[in-house]
């Protein structure tokens, strides 16, 4: 059984919604957390939060782009807690319309925080975790956008793709070491980029936006216990996002069976 207890825990995007949840998850189970973030002003109202669970909470200036400072955040979680074991790659910004109506700034800017990011902690933190050779596990904040392509949202949801695609080739580069990896894939949880959306919508998308999302500290146990169980893909409900699932693999399925129709038969 997986305990927490003495473990340490880096999350990106700590300061709030989902990585707020995973770090109260984190904490209430035992371990030391590290919360990074590029919103300073935000970090002291989490860390301040978080306190109130544990003493053993540091929070971080960090920006996910910019390796210089995930390097000197490195040195502050080993200073204060040692070992890292957990590296949640969360932090991610929302960011995309219609392919055309994306402004090509934009697409370099999500997929440097959202794709680059996560890449940028996995190169920093997993060298060290597999060095110091305790079991470990890297959880890479994607969305059910990098699941299935619905809707709109272009840089968005192709770097969430992008994102799915590194973790499963993350997943079989780490086989056979102490260090595993899950790829997390909410559909909509309750953070400030849904109430950023809710403030745009009302009357029935409204009504289903607030029927569908879930609640971030839900999130966090659900986090805690896929790294117990080591499953590797997270969702966070079964009701929407299962018909998209059904309908993305029963497309790709019968398009082979369309192709190929005698190994259907074989
Ligand atoms: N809320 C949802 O419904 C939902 C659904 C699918 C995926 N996600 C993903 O979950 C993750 C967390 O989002 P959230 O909903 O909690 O939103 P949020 O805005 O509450 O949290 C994101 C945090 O990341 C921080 N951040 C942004 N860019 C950063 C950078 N370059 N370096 C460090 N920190 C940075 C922000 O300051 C913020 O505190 C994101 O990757 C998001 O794409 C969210």
């Amino acid at each position: 059984m997986t305990s927490f207890n003495e473990k340490t825990a880096f999350i990106t995007g700590g300061a709030s919604g989902i990585g707020l949840g995973m770090a109260k998850a984190f904490l209430n189970a035992g371990a030391n957390v590290a919360i990074g973030d590029i919103n300073e002003e935000q970090l002291l109202i989490a860390e301040k939060e978080l306190k109130t669970i544990s003493e053993n909470v540091i929070s971080l200036k960090i920006d996910t782009t910019d390796t210089s400072t995930l390097r000197s955040a490195s040195t502050k979680i080993g200073d204060s807690f040692g070992h890292l074991h957990y590296l949640c790659n969360n932090a991610g910004i929302p960011g995309g319309s219609k392919i055309l109506e994306t402004p090509e700034e934009r697409w370099r800017l999500v997929h440097e925080v959202n794709f680059m990011g996560p890449l940028n902690g996995i190169n920093l933190f997993l060298p060290q975790m597999l060095e110091h050779g305790e079991p470990g596990h890297i959880v890479n904040t994607s969305s059910f956008s990098g699941i299935h392509g619905h809707g709109n949202q272009s840089a968005y949801g192709s770097s969430k793709f992008a994102l799915v695609g590194m973790s499963e080739f993350l997943r079989n580069d780490l086989k056979d070491t102490n260090v595993s990896v899950s790829v997390l894939c909410p559909h909509v949880v309750d953070t400030n980029i849904i109430s950023k959306l809710k403030a745009r919508v009302s009357g029935d998308v409204l009504e289903m936006i607030n029927q569908m999302a879930v609640d971030p500290s839900i999130v966090g146990d659900q986090v805690l216990n896929a790294i117990i169980e080591k499953e590797f893909y997270i969702f966070c409900d079964g009701i929407h996002t299962r018909e998209m699932l059904k309908a993305r693999c029963d497309a790709m399925l019968s398009a082979m069976d369309r192709q190929f129709p005698e190994e259907k038969n074989d």
